[in-house]
């Protein structure tokens, strides 16, 4: 496996660059429920678009106990407009399941086995809401981390490896030290700098450690499998 850019070098442009969003908490430990319900939203949802709806939602349903207590017909209605109604039913089954249980479980196994909560969502609760030592890989990430690497195998088959190399960077004892930091400078890194199109390069923290963009091949990765 290639070796990572340092950690330090990304969480050192965080601290600078962090965008503040509607579901980031300012400064104070992250609530669970309100990261796990973000992280549903964000499943299907853009950024912009889950940011006025996030807000909506907590203001009627500002505890995991109060989502639990509402009838389903009250969920279905807050969640108008943003599609993937499975991901509501969902996530009032798993709100009856934590309130039930007293809280979310802390680590990536447990809050896997919830409904709704996948590989990615498990990941990211558990990093920002636990610090939890693991990387959750979005579409985002898995661009990063390609990019990197310069792994020109295209998905989907080359999603394992991606997954084990952005695992790799818990190796690293800074990015272990804040691993929900690390996770949202990620996703922050692939929506800003390491975009799809045109990647901002001379803006990379991670620029000297990148073998795609030191062979000029940064825009045609991550590769897709022809159709
Ligand atoms: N996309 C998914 N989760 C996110 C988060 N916590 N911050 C920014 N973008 C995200």
């Amino acid at each position: 496996m290639p070796a990572l850019p340092p950690a330090a070098s990304l969480l050192a442009w965080y601290d600078r660059h962090r965008r503040v969003l509607p579901f980031r908490s300012r400064g104070n430990r992250p609530d669970p429920y309100q990261v796990w319900l973000s992280e549903v939203m964000l499943q299907q949802t853009t950024v912009a678009a889950v940011g006025p709806r996030f807000d909506r939602f907590l203001a009627r349903f500002p505890t995991v106990e109060a989502l639990a207590s509402a009838p389903e017909a009250a969920v279905m209605e807050e969640w108008a407009g943003l599609g993937y109604y499975a991901r509501a039913r969902n996530l009032h089954a798993c709100a009856r399941l934590v309130a039930a249980r007293g809280g979310f479980p802390e680590d990536a196994d447990g809050l896997r086995a919830l409904p709704g909560i996948g590989a990615y969502t498990a990941a990211a609760v558990a990093a920002i809401a636990f610090d939890q030592p693991v990387v959750p890989v979005d579409g985002n990430v898995e661009r990063v981390v390609a990019r990197l690497a310069a792994e020109a195998a295209p998905l989907p088959g080359s999603k394992p490896r991606l997954a084990a190399l952005a695992a790799g960077f818990m190796a690293d004892a800074d990015a272990r030290a804040r691993p929900g930091d690390f996770a949202q400078a990620l996703f922050d890194l692939g929506a800003t700098i390491c975009t799809p199109r045109a990647p901002a390069c001379a803006l990379c923290p991670w620029r000297e450690g990148c073998l795609a963009q030191r062979q000029g091949i940064q825009e045609s990765l991550p590769a897709k499998a022809a159709k």
